[in-house]
This record gives C-alpha cells, structure tokens and sequence, in this order.
C-alpha cells in the first residue's frame, strides 16, 4: 500500500528501498559530534542532491537550536521529505508540527519504548498505558501532517504480541510508516527477518504502512541487521553518513546503498541514491563533526580502493575485477591528482573546487584561494586531498568568533617550552605567552588564558593529509565541559598552528553550544 503522502509509491512486492538518513538527528547525537546551524544546513543540501528520500533534521523540542535547526532545514529542502523527532508527549509532537510548518513534505517521527526493560525503568509505566499513549500520539501527529511515522523503541528486546499490538493500534490511527528499531545493536540478521515477517502477517492492518528499520551497530551487525530487514520486508532503512550516531553508531547509509548496487543478485532491491556523491558526503560529515573516517572503513575509507601487496597490483594491471568488486569511479573517488602549483589563478582555484564538489560564496572562496596560495608556496606538491582539508577548514572555522591570528613556538629539548599566541577575539587581537610540558600544551596554555574557560580537552588526535614530511596535518580536539562534548578541526602544514586552530575550532563549538541549548526535555534520549 502507498500513503499518498508518503516519498515515491513503494509496493510491497518492489524492491524499491526508501532512505530515511539520520545524519543530523541520531548521528548528532554522537559524543562530539554536534553541527552548528550553517553545517547542517549544508549537509541537508548534499543530501538532497544524494537522493535521499526523508532528512530526519533533528528533535525539536529538545532546544532552541535544535528547534531552529528543524524549521530551517524543512524551508530549505526541496525534494526530500523533511521528519522531525517526537516523544509520544502533546508538547514533543506540537513543537515538532511547529517546526516542520514550511517543509514541503512534512513527516512527524514519534516514538515510545515498547520494551518490557524500557517500560519499567525508563518510562515506569504500564504496558497498557504505553499502548492508549501510542494510539494518542499518533492521532495529534495525524492532526498535523498527513505522513506520520511510529517508532518503536527497543523494538527488538520488545515482546512479540505486545509490539504486535503496537504496530496495529499505530496503523489505526493512521501512522503510515512503522519503524521497528534495534535501539541497542542487539539482534542478528537471520532474527531481524523473521521479526518483520513475523510482525507483518500477523498484524491485520500490516499492508497499510511502509515498514521501516532503524539498526545501532554496537555488535558491528548494523548494516547486515538492515539488509536482513529489507529481505523481511521492510521497505525504509534509516541510517547515516559513515555510520555516525549513538555509541557504535547506526548502519553506514554508503554501505546499505552500495551493497544493494554491487549484490542486486541477492539483495535484489534498490534506492535512489547518486552513489557518485557517497565520497563527497562523507567528506563533508567527517569535516563538519571533526570525525576522521577510519581508513579501512567500507565504501569511504582512504584505503577502501588502495591496493598495497604485489599479487594485488599485479592482479589489479592485469583486470581491476580480480580485487575490485565495485569501481572507485562509482562513489565518487578521483585519482589523487597534482592539481596546481603556485602560479594558478582564481579560476582554475574554482573550477577546481566545483571538480571536487565544493560550491563556495565569493567571501568564503576569496578566504579558500588566499590560503591556497600561502599552501602552495609552502608546499612542493598541492593534492586534490590538500585543498579538500583546506576548503573544509575554511567551511568549518568560518563564522568563528575566535580566531587565530598568529603563533611562535620554542620548542627542543631543554624545555620548558613556549608559545606566543595571538588570537582574534571578536575582532579584539590578544597576546599572550605561556609554557607547558611540550609545545602543544604550551598552545593550549596560552589559549586559556586568552580565553579562559572550564572545559576538559578529551581528545587530540593528528594526521597527516598526504604523504611526505611537508603534508599538512589535520587536527582533532575535542573539548568536554558539563557532560557535553564539542569536537573541533584544523589543517595546515605546520601541526602546530593545525593544533591551535583544532582547539579554538571547538572552544567556538563549545561557545556556541552554550549559547543555543537550554537544557530542557532532553532526558528521554
Ligand atoms: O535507536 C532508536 O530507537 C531511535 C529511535 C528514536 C527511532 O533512534
Ligand atoms: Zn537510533
């Protein structure tokens, strides 16, 4: 059956497979990994050239910003349909209608847990409660918008006849996609199947939603527990770029997609994704979240098309086919390339950048083509892979309220070491010189006196962007203060100035955060 509100007709006997991406809401939810406003913006962009069919944008009611996240990117999309998330509360699922109310294709996502461990601990309620409250939400959210979806959560540790129960009296009132997710990375495949097909026959008014899966990957099963799904009938997976979210994450949207292209044979289903964009996308997450991608990571990784021992070069010369089941070209991979030298001009810069996928304002391009310039006189070759991290830096510390504006460090073996920092602080330029134990901690030393606060750097993590002892190096902080913690990045040659620009990136993370959250409502998830 199709809803007529529902993105593209899915019948259940097509393998047509709905992608529901939940970057911006479950992958935001990642430790670190929160997005400011123009970031998501841009990543809702991208997914709407990907294909995607719903852009879950975020939790309303959870705050301010989140609210303002959901309501922007419902104005701005164009093709995909737009959801927000909902607690089964009048408040959760009013505040949500209220921010999707320009979305071309609204859809409310609400959800309860069904579990018998969830109902009696989380929520301290009756199973019979949860059931009228599911029933009861999912009529205000159809009073609102015509394409509703009911999750249920901890759907997999759920008690067959009681989720039974629960999927009927959602249908009935007029849910039109039921989501059964595995909230804790706890089933397997061959269950997961079995639990669609099992829900579906024996729920009466099973044809007359989508159903929908929604995996964690806390086994490493994500993505094999959402195929299995599928072959049970689900027809909606939920997933995000590389696989960011909640604790081990959820099942990597690349993967879903590229596994249903390259294996039609077994998994003969297929999405509406431009896989050509899968590699951009994930680019784009891991600079906006400051998450790296592992390097051997499916479908994205650095490594996933590179091929190290001489059988495999030799196989690979004589037919890419030996060891490559799915050519690099069709996610998006360019060869690294020797793209320009110093003398380039402005418009080979844009050309060039438009080649990679990036579409830059005249500002943020005239700032991308000066450091381009300062890069290629430092630097003897320029890769394709250095003007991404270039290009994503500038993306990523544009709007920044601090900036830094110039350092000199002493360093060697007889310490203590130093570092004189200048920062730009609203416009306000600061100096300061502090020691520390290393010239690192000398840096972040001087930052906090600049900029004093109380926050606990977690996490410092460097690489390098290509090979050579002149690559640049990409830095990751991430920096902790009341529970919440905020990841920022920097790229330059010298990892140095890289490891400032990382820290003050996510200090402007953290200030921003302060100023967008009120901590309210953000208990249940
Ligand atoms: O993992 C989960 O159960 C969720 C629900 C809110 C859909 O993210
Ligand atoms: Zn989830």
């Amino acid at each position: 059956m199709n809803h007529p509100s529902q993105p593209g007709a899915v019948a259940d006997n097509d393998g047509r497979v709905l992608i529901f991406d939940t970057t911006l809401r479950d992958g935001e939810q990642s430790p670190g990994a929160s997005m400011t406003l123009e970031e998501k913006l841009e990543v809702a962009d991208l997914l709407d050239q990907l294909g995607v069919d719903i852009i879950e944008a975020g939790f309303p009611i959870a705050s301010p910003g989140d609210f303002e996240s959901v309501r922007e990117v419902a104005r701005r999309v164009k093709n995909a349909a737009v959801a927000g998330l909902a607690r089964a509360s009048e408040k959760d699922i009013d505040r949500c209608a209220e921010a999707l109310r320009e979305a071309r294709r609204p859809r409310i996502h609400t959800f309860i847990s069904t579990s018998p461990v969830h109902m009696k601990y989380k929520l301290q309620m009756e199973p019979e409660r949860v059931l009228e409250m599911v029933s009861a939400s999912v009529t205000r959210a159809r009073n609102h918008v015509a394409d509703v979806e009911w999750s249920a959560e901890d759907g997999t540790r759920t008690e067959l006849d009681f989720l039974c129960r629960c999927v009927e009296a959602a249908i009935k009132a007029g849910a039109t996609t039921i989501n059964i997710p595995d909230t804790v990375g706890y089933i397997t495949p061959g269950e997961y199947e079995l639990l669609f097909r099992t829900v579906r026959e024996r729920v009466p008014n099973s044809d007359k939603a989508i159903f929908s899966v929604h995996c964690h990957d806390d086994l490493g099963l994500a993505v094999a527990n959402s195929l299995a799904g599928v072959r049970g009938g689900a027809r909606q997976v939920e997933c995000t770029i590389n696989g960011i979210g909640e604790r081990a994450g959820n099942a990597a949207l690349e993967e879903v997609v590229m596994s249903m292209k390259t294996r039609g044979d077994a998994l003969p289903f297929y999405t509406h994704i431009d896989a050509k964009l899968l590699t951009r996308a994930s680019k784009l997450v891991s600079a906006v979240t400051s998450f790296p991608v592992q390097y051997n990571k499916a479908i994205v990784g650095r490594n996933a098309f590179a091929h190290e021992s001489g059988i495999h070069q030799d196989g690979m010369l004589k037919n890419a086919y030996t060891y490559e089941i799915m050519t690099p070209e069709s996610v998006g991979v360019s060869k690294t390339s020797l793209v320009m030298g110093k003398h380039s001009g402005r418009h080979a810069f844009r050309e060039k950048l438009k080649e990679l996928g990036y579409d830059l304002g005249e500002n943020a391009l005239e700032d991308a083509f000066n450091r381009f310039k300062d890069l290629a006189d430092r630097k003897k070759f320029v890769y394709d892979e250095d003007l991404a991290a270039l290009v994503d830096d500038e993306i990523v510390n544009a709007h920044d309220h601090i900036k830094v504006e110039a350092l000199m460090v002493m360093a060697g073996t007889h310490g203590p070491q130093s570092a004189a920092l200048t920062l730009d602080i609203g416009g306000q330029k600061l100096t300061h010189q502090a020691t520390g134990n290393g010239p690192v901690d000398a840096i972040f030393n001087a930052i906090k006196a600049l900029a004093p606060h109380e926050a606990t750097l977690e996490l410092f993590q460097v690489h390098a962007v290509t090979e050579g002892t002149d690559a640049q190096a990409e830095v990751s902080v991430r920096l902790s203060e009341n529970g919440k913690s905020v990841t920022g990045r920097g790229a330059d040659p010298d990892t140095l100035v890289a490891s400032a620009r990382a820290y003050v990136s996510a200090l402007n993370r953290l200030i921003a955060k302060r100023a967008r959250t009120k901590p309210e409502a953000m208990q249940a998830i």
